[in-house]
């Protein structure tokens, strides 16, 4: 059978403009909606495409660099691509949202990823067949996994032209959170699960690792909901700083994945081995909304600088007191907990100081700054935490 003839390195980088544009709208929308997204289960999907569609926006630019486009800002969609981004963007509630993205733009891309595939010259254009067969596969998981009513993707948006010294599209910022989404079944109080006290957030002597298992069913629950608010807050970092360097949506992105993978070791932690679930005890919002209100800074110095960086001495803790009584299942999940916190309280380093014109010090100096007003358990008032 003879290659097909392939793309011109014009049409190729076409193609992958368009898909840049398509990535750029889902990764920025889908942070936004995250929070507000009330299922448990349609919540955790969305961290995990997040972060799919952040690295393959990543290859893509990457691609078009080496396609001598210009990478940062691939022109401008056309008319017809950005009324399918409006619609997008104007949804009004996470399920008219999620009816466009994974009813319309993301079969979209897939099939134009598929079309591309199939014309593309395997050998002369093996990157991007490379790229687009890793990529294809995973949108169109996304799609199975959160399909709306599905409307077939017709036409072939990789040949739409992409206007090349236009103003670059504007991004849409949802208005700020009230607090996020829960499942109906859920109980949201003030104060969250009374059962839950200090010494379980304290540092040092006083820390108290919960090893009955009453107080271990109230702790993850505890503790799930506290994983499902940090994806929260890094997804809102990034959709509400479009302005922010690309890498730093790549960053936000996997933290989203890793936190809502936190919230799913615990959720099978307490049904596999707790007797308990999701929606058994009541939670409370007011630590998510004391590190909300702060800008991004203050978010970065207080969650990962301060809350992640003490959450890691009280994951060790936790890990060793439980090993030695024997609760091996139990001691391993804050193993893995420990390793995730290190590049989280990195998060905080690297775009901290970004903040600060790249002076590591001065993030350093901030932190110290805003510690000064938490109590011992790391919040400004007492709330549960991690
Ligand atoms: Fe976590
Ligand atoms: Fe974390």
């Amino acid at each position: 059978m003879k290659r097909p003839l392939g793309y011109d390195v014009d049409e190729n980088a076409t193609r992958f403009s368009n898909y840049f544009h398509i990535l750029r709208e889902l990764v920025h929308l889908t942070s936004g909606w995250l929070p507000l997204e009330p299922s448990w289960p349609r919540k955790y999907e969305l961290g995990d495409h997040v972060h799919d569609d952040a690295r393959a926006l990543t290859k893509i630019k990457r691609r078009l660099y080496e396609l001598r486009h210009p990478s940062d800002y691939p022109g401008s969609p056309s008319p017809e691509l950005a009324e399918l981004l409006d619609r997008m963007a104007v949804a009004d509630s996470p399920g008219a949202y999620l009816e466009v993205a994974y009813g319309e733009a993301k079969p979209a891309l897939a099939r134009a990823m598929r079309i591309h595939l199939e014309r593309l010259d395997p050998v002369a254009d093996e990157p991007s067949l490379r790229l687009l067969s890793q990529v294809v596969g995973r949108q169109e998981r996304h799609v199975r996994e959160l399909a709306a009513a599905t409307r077939g993707a017709d036409g072939d948006l990789g040949t739409l032209p992409v206007r090349l010294r236009a103003e670059p599209r504007e991004l849409r910022i949802l208005p700020p959170l009230v607090e996020p989404a829960r499942d109906d079944f859920m109980e949201v109080t003030e104060g969250g699960d009374p059962y839950l006290t200090r010494e379980l957030y304290i540092n040092g002597a006083e820390n108290h690792v919960p090893i009955e298992r009453e107080e271990q069913r109230h702790f993850f629950h505890g503790l799930m909901d506290a994983e499902l608010s940090a994806a929260e807050l890094m997804a809102r970092n990034s959709h509400e700083h479009p302005e922010m360097p690309w890498d730093f949506h790549v960053d936000m992105a996997r933290q989203v994945w890793d936190e809502g993978r936190h919230a799913k070791v615990h959720d099978l932690l307490m049904r596999e081995e707790l007797g308990c679930r999701w929606g058994d005890y009541p939670v409370g919002f007011s630590y998510f909304k004391s590190i909300y209100d702060y800008d991004l800074l203050g978010r970065l110095c207080l969650f990962n600088g301060t809350s992640e960086q003490r959450a890691m001495w009280r994951h060790s803790h936790r890990r060793k007191t439980l090993m030695e009584l024997g609760q091996e299942r139990i001691a391993l999940v804050f193993d893995y907990l420990l390793a995730d916190e290190v590049p989280h309280v990195h998060n905080g380093v690297r775009w901290g100081s970004y903040l600060l014109g790249g002076s590591e010090q001065a993030y350093r100096e901030k932190v110290r700054q805003l510690r000064g007003g938490l109590d011992e358990t790391g919040a400004p008032a007492y709330s549960s935490s991690s």
